[in-house]
């Protein structure tokens, strides 16, 4: 099999590492091929904090995910998210030639080219400029001005920029592991292609990866991204408010979140008494399961107040229409999906990834969105049976350009 038909997504998460390859099969559709993953070590918050221990694991995760398929997987889609990713709404606006005032590619790119230029952080690089639409003269809410007549074109675009630091330890991660990088995507936008149905992309929709040390965030409506947004916390904080509130190791925290959790405390029955584990105290302690919850509730609630702050200053926040998608791991709390819908007054879904029609079995289906997203995101972008790019069509050059630069490559 030709290497140009062979996409694979790496997610370096901060609980564990996942990779996810595709191929492209004879009528030019994807497949999933092969999907491996191993703890993850050396990563916080989405952050590589010890090369070594990092690096070892990717080593491992490829090595599985090529005994699975049976084929190297070649350079690797890599998920970037973190504390450093920013997402902002900018727009531009040009005159366009009074002799041949038809919009061309050209004007496109000279439009977006000026959009693009707004203050970014020190450290920060763009990784995604998205355009979400154009007006001509006063016409507005167009998608595609290619062909059209006028004498001003404008342009809103969402743009995704990310720590050059953080980007170029992925690099070296990878590197160190063996394989190469072939590009960098902000995890919840390759997510969000496998999750989200085409209507929920166009009727306005939010998607919520509850990872163990961050939660991503993005919104989408008509077709593009209005809000894109990672906080730095996640299932493992509630598993730490569990350990401290019950004064329990958090390998005993967690095993009780997953077995017994629930994320309302109203849902949970007060009679219903539970067993902690059993540390060598005189006596074993018995609890309510609404101790439990009451615990967890006001954890997951302060994550979701914190994404609501931001969306209600999107400016498409009251148009959504398709509701909340949970995934990640950290969406697989009992009863999550109820404390979603109360705070975000939406209706709300768990979503397992889907790459085409065929179920592909996952081990664990709501930890797998930003692999298989990123084969997904690598088979839409470069495949030739796909000519349409989509929005996510130009993008991130700049960005390879700048961190390869300081990595000398
Ligand atoms: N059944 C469950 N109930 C509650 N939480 C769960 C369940 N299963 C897994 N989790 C939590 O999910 C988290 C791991 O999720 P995931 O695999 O998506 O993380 P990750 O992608 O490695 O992390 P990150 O995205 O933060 O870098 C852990 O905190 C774990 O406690
Ligand atoms: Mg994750």
């Amino acid at each position: 099999m030709q290497a140009k038909n062979r996409y694979a997504g790496l997610d370096i998460g901060s609980h564990k590492i996942c990779c996810a390859v595709g191929t492209v099969g004879p009528e030019g559709e994807l497949v999933l091929s092969g999907m491996a993953e191993a703890p993850s070590d050396g990563v916080k918050g989405g952050i590589i904090v010890n090369m070594h221990k990092a690096s070892t694991q990717v080593a491992e995760v490829l090595k599985r995910v090529e005994g699975d398929c049976g084929f190297k997987t070649g350079p690797l889609h890599v998920a970037i998210t973190g504390d450093h990713i920013r997402g902002l709404n900018s727009r531009g606006a040009i005159s366009i030639s009074m002799i041949e005032n038809e919009i061309t590619e050209e004007e496109i790119e000279r439009v977006v080219e000026l959009a693009k230029n707004v203050r970014i952080p020190e450290d920060q690089e763009r990784l995604h400029v998205m355009p979400q639409h154009y007006a001509v003269d006063d016409q507005g809410g167009i998608c595609d001005p290619i062909g059209m007549s006028g004498e001003r074109l404008e342009v809103e675009v969402h743009i995704v920029t990310a720590s050059m630091t953080a980007a170029g330890d992925l690099l070296e991660c990878v590197k160190q592991a063996g394989s190469d990088v072939r590009e960098i995507v902000n995890s919840p936008i390759a997510a969000s292609e496998v999750l989200l149905t085409p209507e929920e992309k166009r009727n306005g929709s939010v998607m919520i990866d509850i990872g163990a040390g961050t939660v991503d965030v993005v919104l989408h409506y008509e077709d593009t991204v209005w809000h894109t947004a990672s906080i730095p916390l996640g299932g493992r904080n509630v598993t730490s408010d569990i350990a401290y509130g019950l004064r329990l190791p958090m390998d005993a925290a967690e095993e009780l979140k997953i077995c017994q959790g629930s994320a309302v405390i109203s849902r949970v029955d007060p009679k219903e008494k539970l067993t902690l584990p059993d540390l060598g105290e005189f006596y074993q302690r018995r609890i309510s399961r609404t101790v439990l919850a009451a615990i967890i509730e006001p954890r997951v609630e302060e994550i979701f107040q914190m994404i609501k702050k931001q969306l209600v200053n999107t400016p498409v926040f009251d148009r959504i229409d398709a509701g909340i998608i949970l995934t990640g791991g950290g969406a697989c709390l009992t009863d999550i999906e109820c404390l979603a819908e109360r705070i975000f007054g939406l209706k709300a879904r768990l979503a397992t990834p889907r790459i085409s029609e065929d179920e592909f079995c996952f081990s664990n289906p709501y930890g797998a969105a930003v692999a298989t997203g990123l084969v997904k995101y690598g088979f839409m972008q470069r495949s030739p049976y796909r000519v349409q790019p989509g929005v996510f069509g130009r993008m991130a050059r700049g960005f390879e350009k700048a961190v390869s630069a300081i990595l000398n490559i």
